[in-house]
């Protein structure tokens, strides 16, 4: 049995501003996609990599990846995604040839997470857990709000205690059958869930956290970007 990696890329990336998918502007030179489609592919754990290209837009992804270095021995197989990241990663699921027994989901947005983590989250997935995700205690406090439109003041209605709280981050690692399973169960509930463990929890089965690392984050907004070209810059340094 192998692991393999769904990158959902089918994103169009409205927060980062006018223009490419996200997925496809570059970073240090390089689309974004192929930082995180190399990032995956590293990992002696990942064998194959699905990655979810924009609905219309996978004949395109196709070339890109065909035309750029990866590592050796990578298998890349390229779908058209969905609406919703969930449809998106559902979709990538879906292609999974029947060999592979666990899966790691990583967002095409976190280009530069390190070979580290994508390696202990398989090695848990692996060990045994049905759902793993790399994480990062919070520094901000955090509010929950009652929301309104309009720039409006918002009513607070509470504050977790902030020592209890982690951010998340991706690559997510999952039993394979598991993960189909809450797609499945919960595909018709439009896009609940913003990230794929949440639908496991739901299914009422363990999830547990390892330590992510800072350089997993999200490109997000236009400052997301400064950041990682700084981070690729310190690098090659
Ligand atoms: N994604 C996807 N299919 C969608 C929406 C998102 O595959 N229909 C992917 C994105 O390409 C990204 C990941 O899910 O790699 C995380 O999503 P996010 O950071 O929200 O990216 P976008 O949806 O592209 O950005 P925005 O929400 O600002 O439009
Ligand atoms: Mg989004």
């Amino acid at each position: 049995t192998r692991t393999a990696a769904v990158i959902p890329a089918a994103g169009r990336g409205i927060r980062l501003g006018p223009g490419a998918p996200k997925a496809l502007r570059a970073l240090g030179g390089t689309p974004m996609l192929v930082h995180a489609v190399r990032a995956m592919a590293r990992s002696r754990a990942v064998s194959l990599v699905v990655v979810v290209a924009p609905p219309d837009g996978a004949p395109q992804v196709r070339t890109l990846l065909d035309d750029h270095a990866l590592p050796d021995g990578t298998e890349v197989l390229v779908v058209p995604g969905g609406d919703t990241r969930q449809d998106s990663v559902r979709l990538g699921l879906a292609a999974l040839p029947g060999d592979v027994a666990s899966v790691l989901v990583h967002d095409a947005a976190r280009p530069l997470v390190p070979i580290d983590t994508v390696d202990a989250v398989a090695a848990a997935v692996r060990g045994g857990a049905p759902a793993v995700v790399p994480a990062l205690p919070v520094t901000d406090t955090v509010k929950e709000v009652d929301p309104r439109t309009g720039g409006a003041p918002e009513p607070v209605v509470g504050t977790p205690v902030r020592a209890r709280l982690r951010a998340v981050q991706t690559p997510q690692g999952f039993d394979r059958a598991t993960l189909a399973e809450a797609h499945r169960k919960f595909a018709a509930e439009g896009d609940g869930a913003t990230d794929d463990a949440g639908m496991v929890e739901r299914l009422g089965l363990p999830v547990v956290v390892v330590p992510g690392h800072e350089e997993a984050f999200k490109v997000t907004r236009p400052l997301d970007l400064v950041l990682a070209e700084a981070v690729l810059a310190r690098r090659r340094a």
